[in-house]
């Protein structure tokens, strides 16, 4: 089958700074593709280029965009003082649907994301997630076979996120391909594939479950024993000196650890050792090599 979006070899830059780097990525029809990173890593710059707002300093993409593309951003991209039900059906028209199909396929999208009973508030007055669910419906309205989603639950509530997310993966299985970036490593897990972006480069692209089993490191949580007074601070220090230790990373009231592969699990005096299982975040430290900027820092 042919890919609804292909990158192939695409740079972007802004004059001296290199957004985007020699990006590879293909999104078939029905997959969710999730591209995660940190600030300024090129999300926002690669969901410009999937949409056609942007071109590319170099390579190419496929298909060229035709305007066949629902494109959300993170940002307020709705008339707030049009309500719900006017903002999907201006969305219809402007899409080139007429009155008739606006209204009966906006009515059928806001009643999917359960805005229905609220189409005559205005969509300033929505709360965030209400808001990003709106949003999702009016870029898909006109049927697009691809959707670009950019940054789209930053202002949303970690509860109204999930809510999201399974209307993302709807899209997906209603065949359509699917394009997200997310500064949230947890939220990429959603995706059916996952890319890292680091400073303008895919560092990986695939399953989240394949990304961490390639995590060459034991992953362990070292937290203060029951009965001990040990405060996290001195959890920070002894976890600092377990022998095979890579890299710390403050987590609830004690320290996740990376250790090598077949390190003993020996825990300091007044201290539990927990092996916990490894998350994207882990992937992520291990392939920038942002673990080996922290020790030789
Ligand atoms: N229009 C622009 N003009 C100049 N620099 C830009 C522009 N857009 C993005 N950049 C730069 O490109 C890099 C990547 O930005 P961006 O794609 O917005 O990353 P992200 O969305 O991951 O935060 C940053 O260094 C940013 O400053
Ligand atoms: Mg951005």
């Amino acid at each position: 089958m042919d890919a609804s979006i292909r990158f192939i070899g695409v740079s972007r830059s802004f004059g001296a700074v290199q957004a985007l780097r020699g990006i590879e990525l293909a999104v078939q029809p029905g997959e969710m593709v999730g591209v995660v990173g940190p600030d300024g890593a090129g999300k926002t710059t690669l969901a410009r280029l999937a949409a056609g707002v942007l071109g590319p300093s170099a390579g190419k993409l496929q298909p060229e965009s035709r305007g066949r593309v629902g494109y959300l951003t993170g940002r307020y991209s709705l008339y707030p003082d049009l309500t719900v039900w006017e903002n999907i059906r201006f969305f219809g028209r402007v899409h080139g649907l007429s009155p008739a199909q606006a209204a009966a396929g906006g009515q059928r999208l806001l009643e999917w994301v359960g805005l229905w009973p609220f189409r005559d508030r205005l969509s300033g007055a929505l709360s965030g997630g209400m808001r990003q669910k709106l949003a999702l419906a009016c870029a898909v309205v006109h049927h697009p076979p691809v959707l670009i989603l950019d940054e789209p639950t930053t202002a949303v509530d970690p509860v109204a996120r999930l809510d999201f997310w399974n209307l993302l993966r709807g899209q997906a299985e209603q065949g359509r391909a699917v394009l997200v970036t997310t500064p949230y490593m947890d939220e990429a897990e959603h995706c059916h594939r996952v890319g890292l972006l680091h400073q303008g480069r895919l560092l990986a692209l695939d399953r989240a479950s394949s990304l961490k089993e390639r995590l060459p490191w034991q992953m362990v949580l070292l937290t203060p024993a029951a009965g001990t007074s040990l405060n996290r601070m001195a959890a920070m220090r002894a976890a600092g000196e377990l022998r095979g230790q890579r890299w710390t990373q403050p987590q609830g009231t004690g320290v996740r650890v990376a250790l090598e592969p077949g390190t003993p699990l020996a825990p300091p005096p007044g201290f539990e050792l927990t092996p916990v299982p490894s998350n994207l975040e882990d992937a992520y430290i291990w392939l920038s090599g942002a673990a080996e900027e922290v020790r030789a820092g």
